[in-house]
């Protein structure tokens, strides 16, 4: 077992000391938040994650996991330090390095001999050998092994990954890493640096692909008047296709497809070479949100101006409490631009904002939040389904209906039945489907 400490303890670098904990090892997670680490040091999440809670509470019991403040606290007897660090946008949609290279330059004269640097957070080709040289330690090696698990089941998806990427020039150091995950049944790609960092954002890339290939077809079934569900249904059944991934809904947005799609146009840019298709794919996205509202616009009864909307779902996802970049607000956004007024309902969203505590970022401001799915409706001009939270197929919909306005549903993520929802007196439109 080893001695491991992992910086940064946001959603990739607290499931990851968690499951390492998990499997055995010793592990030492610090942030540079002092609240956040002395709620994880009683055992307190600060995100909602499904399972972290009952493996970071196991890790503090069995005593091998602990939080600290700074990185310097973690790192003098590491063998494996992770890096988990924020890769944002930065302002010409490459990804912002400076979390990295900052800590990097903290952690060269602190470091273990014969440590290896592991970074996980989603990095353009040519940063494992940055941190190296920034890091200026012939005797410490640096290695990439991007992450990907999704937000929602993080824990599940680190301890049974599809695969396990390691990329690095020290072959030994890449086996010393595979061997941190023995415990772990998945195949291990070891390749050189450049290709771990282009597998990750290729890969987030190509899921963003098929979302907007999907909104796009969807889009398409309206006007020729097909139904979505049917063809994705007729196309997943191919087993080159699949079915995940082919969703429609009101575009996709979070922490990473929106910042790594854009950060691989940059790639590739700064290359000389032109992917037009990426381009594409995010210009589909922009569009999809901006046709949700023509959508509701419409359902309205052609306009916006004075008319409250009532919404349910805020978070960019169902399962997660994280609101950056969500697709619901990017919809609210034009909606109250264009004259509305919004009353918002999410599980993970109070007026105190979620959980984290880290999501308003001001866009809630002026939302009328409601503390339960018909808190939202009396007066309303349409209800509108941004979030595919589970809970609001089972709402009593004769209520909904009678708190409205006008019996108006816009379902942007196809979570309820159409049939059942004309059934009980409402005019439905979905994504896709008539
Ligand atoms: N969230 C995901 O689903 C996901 C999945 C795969 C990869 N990634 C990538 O992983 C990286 C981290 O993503 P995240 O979602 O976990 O980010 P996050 O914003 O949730 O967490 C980052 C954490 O780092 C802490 N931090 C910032 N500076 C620090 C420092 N100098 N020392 C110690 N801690 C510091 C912050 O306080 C925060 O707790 C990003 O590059 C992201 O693209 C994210």
């Amino acid at each position: 077992m080893s001695k491991v400490a992992v910086i940064g303890t946001g959603y990739v670098g607290l499931t990851t000391g968690a499951y390492l904990a998990h499997i055995g090892h010793e592990v030492i997670c610090a942030d540079v938040v002092a609240d956040k680490v002395a709620r994880l040091s009683r055992g307190e999440i600060p995100i909602f994650e499904v399972g972290l809670e009952d493996l970071v509470r196991g890790g503090l019991r069995a005593g091998r996991l602990r939080f600290v403040v700074g990185s310097e606290a973690a790192v003098a007897d590491a063998e494996f330090v992770f890096l988990c660090l924020p890769t944002p946008q930065g302002d010409d949609g490459s990804a912002d390095l400076s979390w990295i290279r900052d800590e990097a330059e903290r952690l060269g004269p602190r470091l273990a001999a014969g440590s290896v640097v592991i970074n996980k957070s989603t990095v353009p080709v040519g940063s494992t050998r940055l941190v190296a040289r920034v890091l200026n330690r012939g005797d410490v090696a640096v290695v990439s092994n991007p992450e990907f698990l999704r937000e929602g089941s993080a824990v599940h998806d680190s301890l049974h990954p599809d695969r396990i990427v390691i990329g690095a020039d020290d072959t030994a150091a890449a086996s010393r890493v595979a061997a941190l995950y023995s415990e772990i049944q998945a195949p291990v790609l070891v390749t050189d640096p450049a290709s771990a960092e282009l597998i990750k954002y290729a890969s987030n890339a190509f899921l963003a692909t098929k979302i907007s290939y999907i909104n796009a077809i969807a889009n398409l079934c309206e006007v020729v008047g097909a139904d979505v569900k049917e063809v994705v249904l007729g196309m997943g059944y191919d087993k080159r296709i699949g079915f995940e991934y082919l969703r429609p809904g009101p575009g996709w947005g979070g922490s990473c497809f929106p910042k790594d799609t854009r950060a691989l146009v940059r790639i590739a840019e700064d290359a000389g070479y032109d992917f037009g298709l990426l381009d594409g794919v995010i210009a589909v996205n922009a569009a999809q949100y901006e046709r949700m509202v023509a959508k509701i616009e419409s359902a309205c009864r052609g306009s916006l101006v004075g008319r409250r909307v009532a919404v349910w779902g805020l978070t960019f996802k169902a399962l997660t409490d994280d609101l950056r970049d969500s697709p619901a607000l990017e919809v609210i956004g034009r909606l109250r631009q264009r004259g509305a007024t919004v009353a918002a309902y999410d599980p993970m969203v109070t007026a105190a904002g979620p959980p984290s505590g880290e999501g308003p970022d001001g866009r809630l401001a002026g939302l009328v939040l409601a503390d339960d799915p018909y808190g939202v409706c009396p007066g309303a001009a349409a209800l509108v389904v941004l979030t595919e939270w589970d809970e609001f197929r089972w709402c009593d919909f004769d209520k909904v209906r009678d708190l409205l306005a006008d019996p108006v549903i816009v379902d942007c993520r196809n979570l309820l039945d159409p049939a059942a929802m004309r059934r009980r007196g409402f005019a439905y439109h979905g994504v896709g489907r008539t």
